[in-house]
């Protein structure tokens, strides 16, 4: 973050991060690796099956010397990540908005818009009526206070995190640096006919992983894939729906609604050995593997000129899962350092379980 943005002034009193319910340890140690690394002073605290995690600064610090530390796409375990400026506690279920607005007002900050959200745990979830029911008076009451402004563009969203019925987390979404889906969720069907569901994880990967401009310039039709491990075709039938040929490896079924598509050609083989005939520009995985086996075959493949671009799963072990992840970074790591610079981001997605979802590229 060169640039000072619009909510560089505001004291923030530290981060937010939402994850998957039973993650919050993980997300806990990133978020204090990227406060130390921003040389912020606080603790970090993280309660088991929450679904998110707050680093407190010792001090209210203004948000223009966090630096990078509130780029949501770093820790691979946040769905989102917001600077704080304040918790309302012991809201009165009467009128919890004069004290949400007291807080906004204090702050001094103005925003384009307010998002009222709750962590994504079965217990909060049963607040998200009256999220949407309470939208609408708290943007009245927060316009009338003058703290939105929603005509003017460029100002960070309002988020208000209800971690219970009565504490509202106050935070500022800059745009850019943060989810622009509620919840750090994306909204997406499940296609009909797809084969399985785990055809969603790869269309969220291509949501959360690729950034807006690449989703149209390195994912094209006409492109060639591989898909490692791609039985029953959920995978392969994201990438034939937008246009690309698919090298299906797997000693598993395809289903016949893929292999009706005339895009596809499935070879029994393993995918650990085969290797294409000519360089492709995708290879995908979801080959139930040791993460660190997963790790080496993707930098392999890239390091090698294999393929351009790929997204794969790295299934986590029970525990020290943020220790396996590292460990795959500094496979991939040692890989490819002497091939060039490359591009590594793996998101915990929404989709994803006990496993993590990547994409590895080298930069051009
Ligand atoms: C989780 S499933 C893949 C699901 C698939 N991505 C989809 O969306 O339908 C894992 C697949 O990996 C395959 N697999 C595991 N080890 C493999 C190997 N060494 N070579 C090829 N396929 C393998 C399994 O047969 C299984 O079909």
């Amino acid at each position: 973050m060169n640039q000072p943005t619009p909510a560089a002034g505001l004291l923030s009193s530290g981060l937010i991060g939402y994850c998957r319910a039973g993650f919050e340890k993980e997300l806990a140690g990133e978020i204090d690796d990227l406060a130390v690394e921003a040389g912020l002073l606080g603790f970090v605290r993280a309660e088991p099956n929450t679904g998110y995690a707050v680093f407190e600064t010792f001090e209210p610090t203004p948000l223009g010397s966090f630096g990078a530390a509130t780029d949501w796409r770093r820790p691979c375990f946040a769905r989102q990540l917001l600077p704080w400026f304040a918790r309302v506690d012991k809201l009165p279920e009467r009128d919890r908005a004069t004290p949400i607005v007291a807080a906004v007002k204090a702050s001094g900050q103005r925003f384009s818009s307010v998002l009222l959200e709750t962590p994504d745990t079965d217990e909060a979830k049963q607040r998200s009526g009256f999220c949407k029911r309470f939208t609408e008076p708290l943007s009245t009451a927060l316009e009338k206070a003058g703290c939105l402004r929603s005509s003017r563009t460029g100002l960070p969203v309002l988020h208000v995190l209800f971690t219970d019925a009565n504490t509202a987390w106050l935070m500022a979404g800059e745009s850019g640096q943060c989810s622009t889906w509620p919840m750090g969720i994306p909204r997406l069907r499940m296609p009909s006919n797809a084969p399985s569901r785990s055809t969603m994880k790869l269309a969220e990967a291509f949501m959360i992983l690729l950034e807006e401009g690449e989703r149209d310039t390195i994912l094209r039709a006409g492109q060639r894939a591989v898909d490692l491990g791609a039985a029953p075709g959920g995978w392969t039938w994201q990438l034939v729906g937008r246009g690309l040929r698919v090298t299906a490896i797997d000693n598993g079924p395809m289903r016949d609604t893929v292999m009706a598509t005339e895009m596809v050609q499935h070879l029994k083989a393993d995918g650990f050995t085969w290797r294409p005939q000519r360089p492709v520009d995708w290879m995908v995985c979801d080959m139930v593997e040791q993460p660190s086996r997963i790790a080496s075959l993707m930098a392999d493949w890239i390091g090698s000129g294999r393929c351009r671009y790929t997204i794969f799963n790295l299934k986590l072990p029970m525990k020290r899962r943020l220790e396996a992840v590292e460990q795959c970074r500094e496979l991939i790591r040692k890989r490819l350092k002497s091939v060039g610079p490359y591009d590594l981001r793996i998101k915990h997605l929404y989709h994803d379980r006990e496993e993590v979802t990547a994409f590895l590229t080298l930069r051009r």
